[in-house]
């Protein structure tokens, strides 16, 4: 396993293996790798010959009031993480080398991107897009791996490479949680002892909305109406949105006649976390 800190010795990598006729998949992360993250790897490792996860706090996804400064990093553990899971090629940059001086192209999405945390972060979307677009330039993979945990970025994600018709295949990966039921999140780690318990809220809160689907209930007030509710009795959360969504579009739908996402975003004290579940997946 190699960590590397320049495109120029990603693209040389990358070519000595294409010479050798072999696959290659990436799985784009920030870093701070958890079990979500590993899942990914190790899917990619099932389906490709080679693994490149690229480890870049993206500057450019974070909104000036956001987290970029405290974002947790941990290049050492990471690596301990993408060797034992099969990994490959790290991918670590600096942000100048992401983004030299006069950097301005970026690849923005309309329509998509106007709800749910596009919502609350109005610049995330364009960040994502634009530093996944160059890591698919830079690594040109036959595949990438992305979590059902951020649907929305997995449905941008999907929406933009078929839009620009970009030559790889995406493939989505359900949510790992801890025992317990939270999801499992590099932000995870933001949390206090209380927090860290007033935060079950979100997966107990995503059980009950799959519950109610699962007994056939239709109507899409009444599932996020009961999901707030259970929401609003933990006095550490506050709501940022509970919404079902058509999954092609992430527009509100007043029924469940279509495939569809059940989307939340709660903070827990100063922290932002979100769940969801798949309808389809119920
Ligand atoms: P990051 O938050 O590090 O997540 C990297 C990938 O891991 C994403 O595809 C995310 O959905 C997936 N992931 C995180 N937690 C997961 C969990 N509990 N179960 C399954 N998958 C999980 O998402 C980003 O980074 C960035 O926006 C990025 C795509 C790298 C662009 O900068």
């Amino acid at each position: 396993m190699k960590i590397v800190k320049t495109v120029a010795e990603v693209r040389e990598q990358v070519r000595a293996w294409r010479a050798e006729g072999l696959t290659v998949g990436l799985v784009p992360t920030m870093g701070y790798l958890h079990e979500g993250h590993a899942s990914l790897i190790d899917a990619s490792v099932r389906d490709n010959d080679r693994t490149v996860v690229s480890d870049f706090v993206n500057p450019m996804q974070f909104g000036p009031t956001e987290d970029l400064e405290t974002y947790p990093r941990d290049l050492d553990h990471d690596a301990a993480l993408v060797e034992a899971h099969g990994g490959d090629l790290i991918f670590n940059p600096e942000p100048g080398e992401m983004y030299h001086e006069g950097f301005s192209s970026f690849v923005d999405m309309t329509v998509l991107t106007q709800e749910l945390c596009g919502l609350s972060r109005p610049v995330h979307f364009r960040g994502v897009c634009t530093v996944v677009s160059k890591l698919f330039n830079i690594v040109t993979p036959d595949r990438a791996y992305f979590g059902k945990k951020d649907a929305q970025q997995l449905a941008v994600i999907k929406h933009m490479v078929d839009d620009l018709n970009m030559p790889l295949e995406i493939i989505g990966c359900p949510i790992i949680r801890e025992d317990d039921g939270l999801a499992k999140s590099s932000r995870n780690t933001y949390l206090s002892a209380e927090e860290r318990q007033a935060a079950l809220i979100l997966s107990k809160s995503i059980k009950l909305g799959m519950e109610l689907v699962k007994k056939g209930e239709t109507d899409s007030s009444k599932i996020t109406g009961e999901m707030t509710k259970l929401i609003e009795s933990e006095p550490l959360a506050k709501i940022d949105y509970v919404k079902l969504v058509d999954l092609a579009t992430m527009q509100q739908i007043p029924a469940l006649d279509r495939p569809a996402l059940c989307a939340i975003a709660v903070y827990i004290g100063k922290t932002r976390l979100i769940d969801n579940f798949f309808t389809e997946d119920v």
